[in-house]
């Protein structure tokens, strides 16, 4: 090679000018922002994120339970290929939503405002918790164009509630979600192990991490105290502390909703869409609808609370098909990739919704990491429906069961009959497509 053919290959980058532009450079997946967060992050706090109930088997049966599903792209022609959809009357740049995570300012003090204009600038709909570091209203405040919903954990006393629901309503949240899978804290051993509490309480041990996370001490001491400031007005004994505190006082109060009766008093005191978060049998689904109820977030909660539950995706099926088109199924846990949201959509929920990858994102750099998981959801999105064959959202939902394949399916049940071939599959088909077929069910 001469000197000249040398001087063309080489590619010197100069420095990033922003920290989006560094991120674009260095984290090119959910996984790359998850190692990120863990870096910037104490590790009490990032077990706070990461952790689930028990032994974990929810936890892992989110992710796992995508590769169960394999694609069968379709071969033909991809025009004007578009992300966007509908959901609960509104339009969405891509369906997807920031599900509610509570305590987010331990995460990065510029906590949920930094969440709900990433959530804007992307055009996506963001849930925020009842039990937020900043308040409701602080929230709307600073991207007044969201569309926001609020997680809402009803009270029984009732004059309270309508309280909290005019408040909410005022501050311009369109959508309740109202969990149905928190009558109890799942017992998230990794923080017990850890000592962890929120806020952090300092003995030897958060001193050695801070010490060791110098630019998260930094910003944990420099901001307000983490607080639950949505609660100041509801709860007389004034603000809460700490998270086992704050649960106490919430389910001695009766903050959840104790059954379907306590879930027709909201549905007739709130006029907009209300969205049932944590449901996973398709009975609760069905007996949802006739209520009035506009949708369900099915949901473990993250596999944060009961252990050895069904994941969504588990369920999803026999959930579209009991429910029928009589209300919007938004799906989440172990969403890591837009490839995860196409076989959602595919399997028919309207939307998904991500948790623990946009609270990567904060970790890792505020709003513009909010930002960068975002897009990276969008791209993949469109790889993926791109390498597909489907150009829309409606398409893909049409297309729908024909463009996956569960893995104990067999292979020609996904074949039209007129392809199916006469001799037993195995003659027909490679061995390697015929490892997908075992014994379970979906
Ligand atoms: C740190 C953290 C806090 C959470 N807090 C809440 C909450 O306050 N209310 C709620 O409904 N769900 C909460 N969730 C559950 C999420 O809304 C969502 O269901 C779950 O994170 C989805 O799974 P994923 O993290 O795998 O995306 C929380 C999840 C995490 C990771």
């Amino acid at each position: 090679m001469r000197i000249k053919d040398i001087k063309s290959l080489a590619a010197v980058q100069g420095p990033a000018r922003s920290v989006a532009e560094r991120l674009q450079r260095r984290c090119y997946s959910v996984e790359d922002m998850r190692k990120l967060a863990a870096k910037r992050l104490p590790g009490s706090v990032f077990d706070y994120i990461e952790g689930g109930g028990e032994d974990e088997v929810s936890l892992r049966r989110n992710q796992s339970s995508f590769e169960d599903w394999a694609f069968l792209p379709k071969w033909g022609s991809v025009e004007h290929l578009d992300l966007s959809s509908t959901l609960l009357g509104g339009r969405v740049a891509m369906p997807l939503t920031l599900s509610p995570t509570g305590g987010t300012r331990l995460f990065h003090p510029d906590g949920e405002t930094a969440v709900a204009r990433a959530a804007l600038d992307a055009g996506v709909p963001y849930g925020l918790a009842h039990l937020s570091t900043t308040t409701m209203e602080h929230v709307s405040a600073a991207a007044p164009g969201l569309r926001r919903w609020f997680n809402l954990e009803p009270t029984a006393d009732k004059g309270l509630l309508q309280a909290v629901l005019d408040r909410v309503s005022n501050a311009g949240y369109e959508a309740l979600v109202v969990n149905v899978d928190c009558r109890a804290i799942g017992h998230r051993e990794r923080d017990y192990r850890n000592g962890f509490t929120a806020p952090p309480s300092i003995k030897p041990k958060t001193v050695i991490e801070g010490a060791l996370h110098p630019r998260w001490a930094l910003g944990f001491l420099a901001n307000d105290a983490i607080a639950f400031p949505n609660l100041d007005a509801e709860i007389p004994q004034g603000p809460l502390s700490s998270t086992p505190d704050m649960w106490r006082t919430l389910l001695a109060g009766s903050y959840e909703p104790t059954d379907w009766d306590d879930i027709r008093d909201l549905r007739a005191r709130w006029d907009g869409p209300i969205i049932l978060k944590g449901v996973v049998n398709p009975r609760d689904a069905v007996r949802a609808a006739e209520i009035g109820i506009d949708a369900v977030q099915v949901s473990n909660h993250g596999g944060r609370q009961l252990d050895h539950m069904a994941s969504a995706l588990d369920v999803l099926p026999d959930i579209v098909e009991m429910t029928a088109g009589r209300m919007e199924i938004i799906v989440d846990g172990g969403i890591r990739r837009g490839s995860d949201v196409v076989k959602a959509i595919a399997l028919g929920a309207d939307a998904c919704a991500i948790g623990r990858p946009y609270l990567y994102g904060l970790a890792a750099a505020s709003q513009a990491g909010v930002a960068h998981v975002l897009k990276l959801m969008a791209a993949e999105m469109t790889r993926t429906m791109m390498l597909l064959g489907v150009s829309t959202i409606p398409e893909l939902r049409d297309e729908g069961r024909d463009l996956l394949r569960h893995r104990s399916e067999a292979f020609t049940r996904a074949l039209p009959t007129d392809f199916r071939p006469n001799q037993s599959p195995t003659a027909e088909f490679p061995p390697a497509q015929l490892a997908y077929s075992d014994t379970r069910t979906p």
